[in-house]
C-alpha cells in the first residue's frame, strides 16, 4: 500500500483527458499533473528537443514523491519512453496507439489513425502498424492546428473547430476508414466535431485512455502500490507556464469533473 500520488503529464491541456479517466477508475489515488504549457506543442518539435522537455518534466514530478507516472502524451511516449523506463525506478505507463482493437474491430477492412507529426514518424507507431499490416489497411493523418485549438480553449467554436477537423478526417473517411483512432490525448477534447463529420457514417472513433487507466490500475496491484480504500484522494495540478494558464487547466479539470 502507498498513498503517494500518481503523476500525469502531457504537453499541456490535452493529458486531462486521460487524467479524467484515472480519477473515475483509482477514485482513492491522489494525481499530481503537470501540464508542460511553455512548450506546448511538442508534436513539431525534434526528438532531441521533446525528449529534453520531458526529462525536466519528469524531474519535476519526482519532487512530489509521485509512485508511478503516466505519460499521458503519444508524442512524450513515442519519443521518450524507452529511455524513461532505464533511467527511474517507478513503474511507467505511456500512451499506446490504439491500432489493436481498431484493426480487430474492423468491418471494412481500413482504419484511420490520427495523430501527431512527432508520433506518426516515430518506431512505436511503425511497430504496432507493422504487426496488424497483414489485416488491416492503416492509414494515417496529422491533426494539423487540433492541439493549438484545444490549448487556446477554441474546441466549442465550431467555426475553428469543425474546418481543422474536417480537414484532418475526411481524407480517411474518403477511403473507407470504419475506425478513427485518437493518437493525440488533445484530440478526445474534439469528439463531437469528429462525430460532426462522420455524419451517418458507421464510423467508431477509438479513444485509448479507458485502457491506459485500466493499465495503470493493474500496474499499481502489480507493484503493491495501490492507495489505501480509506485514502482521500487529493488532486494538484502544476505547469511551466504562467498563473493564467494554470487556472486554465484548473478550470478545465473542474468542467471535466461536473460531466461525471
Ligand atoms: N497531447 C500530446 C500528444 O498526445 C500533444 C502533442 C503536442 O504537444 O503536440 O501527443
Amino acid at each position: 500500500m502507498n498513498n503517494n500520488p500518481i503523476g500525469v503529464f502531457d504537453s499541456g491541456i490535452g493529458g486531462l483527458s486521460v487524467w479524467k479517466e484515472l480519477r473515475q477508475a483509482l477514485p482513492h489515488e491522489s494525481i499530481v499533473y503537470l501540464a508542460d504549457g511553455k512548450n506546448c506543442p511538442y508534436g513539431d518539435k525534434s526528438a532531441e528537443e521533446v525528449t529534453a522537455f520531458v526529462l525536466h518534466a519528469i524531474e519535476e514530478l519526482m519532487r512530489h514523491n509521485v509512485k508511478l507516472i503516466v505519460v499521458a502524451c503519444n508524442t512524450a511516449t513515442a519519443v521518450a519512453i524507452d529511455l524513461l523506463r532505464k533511467q527511474y525506478d517507478i513503474p511507467f505507463v505511456g500512451m499506446e496507439p490504439a491500432v489493436k482493437p481498431a484493426a480487430l474491430s474492423s468491418e471494412s477492412g481500413v482504419i484511420g489513425i490520427l495523430a501527431t507529426h512527432a508520433s506518426l514518424q516515430g518506431d512505436l507507431f511503425r511497430n504496432t502498424c507493422a504487426k496488424y499490416a497483414d489485416k488491416v489497411r492503416i492509414l494515417s493523418s496529422v491533426g494539423e492546428g487540433f492541439v493549438e485549438c484545444v490549448e487556446k480553449g477554441e474546441e466549442h467554436s465550431a467555426h475553428i473547430a469543425e474546418p481543422i477537423v474536417r480537414r484532418a478526417v475526411e481524407p480517411l473517411l474518403a477511403e473507407g476508414a470504419d475506425r478513427i483512432v485518437l493518437g493525440c490525448t488533445h484530440y478526445p477534447f474534439l469528439t463531437h466535431h469528429i462525430e460532426k463529420v462522420i455524419g451517418e457514417r458507421k464510423v467508431e472513433i477509438v479513444n485509448p485512455a479507458p485502457a491506459v487507466a485500466r493499465r495503470t490500475e493493474w500496474l499499481l496491484k502489480e507493484h503493491n502500490i495501490k492507495a489505501s480504500t480509506s485514502h482521500k484522494a487529493e488532486y494538484s495540478f502544476i505547469t511551466f507556464a504562467d498563473d493564467g494558464y494554470l487556472a486554465r487547466i484548473t478550470d478545465k479539470a473542474m468542467a471535466l469533473t461536473m460531466e461525471n
